[in-house]
């Protein structure tokens, strides 16, 4: 292969665009960014990053895999930050975590269906295939541009998101005390596909129950995918709506496949 496409993702929408981008693109591998360190990035002609945007920023986790990998500084270089309504600073601390590579990144934004169900939940089923629909648009029009090597511009923060920035580093710095409070309700049936997809291996198999540790990054998979909806949370609301990528699902070894 001759590209290389390195994902961080959720509930499967940063994942779905690596998906649709590598399909267009062509003789492009699609690895997790987690498993980043397995692969040497500088080997590859183009490079890429697909990551989902948490309170205006890149995770943290996602950002540190990207901050380790080494680089060529003649390579083409992509990162798409994809986001439910406000983008942030994502591509900004992406731009910045690639700084000593000394590579020019190439910049794009996809705006996805919202996935924090802590907060909100699912957008309603007619709304989801609109975003979808423009995204699927979004994609062919990103792998026009990388397959042209076209410059783009730097994308900044909005005044929105630069209003909200003091609450997003405050959120940011509970996830791993709200991750410890999840727990399981009695319709588990003990299939362990979230402590399978669970990126910081939070959560532990106890004497009959699940424990949910304080690594958590928020990322929603254990909720989201869990098929009995048996993960829960103080903060959720009764009768939440669930979200995962309608394109995406979950194979037995808890890894994404595209259907
Ligand atoms: C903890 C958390 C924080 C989020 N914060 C933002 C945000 O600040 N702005 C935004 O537009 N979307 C936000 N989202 C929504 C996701 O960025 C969006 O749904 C993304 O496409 C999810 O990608 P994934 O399915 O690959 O995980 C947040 C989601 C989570 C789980
Ligand atoms: S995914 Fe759901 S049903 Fe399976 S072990 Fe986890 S909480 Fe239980
Ligand atoms: S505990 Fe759940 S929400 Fe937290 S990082 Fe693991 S899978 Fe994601």
């Amino acid at each position: 292969m001759s590209n290389i496409i390195f994902y961080f993702s959720g509930t499967g929408n940063s994942y779905s665009i690596a998906k649709g981008i590598q399909k267009e693109i062509g003789d492009t591998i699609v690895v997790p960014l987690l498993k980043a360190e397995d692969y040497k990035a500088a080997e590859y002609n183009i490079v890429g990053f697909i990551v989902p945007v948490y309170y205006l920023h890149v995770p943290e986790i996602a950002l540190k895999a990207i901050k380790r990998i080494s680089l060529r500084k003649d390579q083409q270089v992509f990162a798409v930050a994809d986001y439910g309504g406000t983008l942030g600073y994502a591509l900004q601390d992406i731009r910045e975590a690639l700084a000593d590579e000394d590579v020019i990144l190439q910049e794009y934004k996809i705006r996805m269906p919202g996935n924090y169900i802590l907060e909100y939940g699912a957008f309603p089923k007619a709304y989801q295939e609109k975003i979808l629909k423009k995204a699927q648009i979004q994609i062919s029009k990103i792998a026009g541009s990388i397959l042209e090597n076209k410059s783009t511009g730097y994308i900044e923060p909005n005044l929105i998101a630069k209003l909200f920035h003091s609450r997003s580093k405050k959120q940011m710095s509970l996830f791993g005390e709200i991750g410890s409070e999840l727990y399981t309700k009695e319709q588990c049936v003990h299939c362990y596909q979230c402590v399978k997809l669970c990126p910081t291996k939070n959560i532990t198999i106890g004497e009959g129950n699940l424990i949910w540790g304080s690594k958590c990054v928020q990322c929603m998979a254990c909720i989201q995918w869990c098929p009995q909806k048996a993960v829960s949370h103080p903060l959720m609301k009764k009768n939440r709506r669930y979200y995962t990528n309608p394109n995406v699902v979950v194979n037995q070894s808890g890894e994404f496949e595209f259907k």
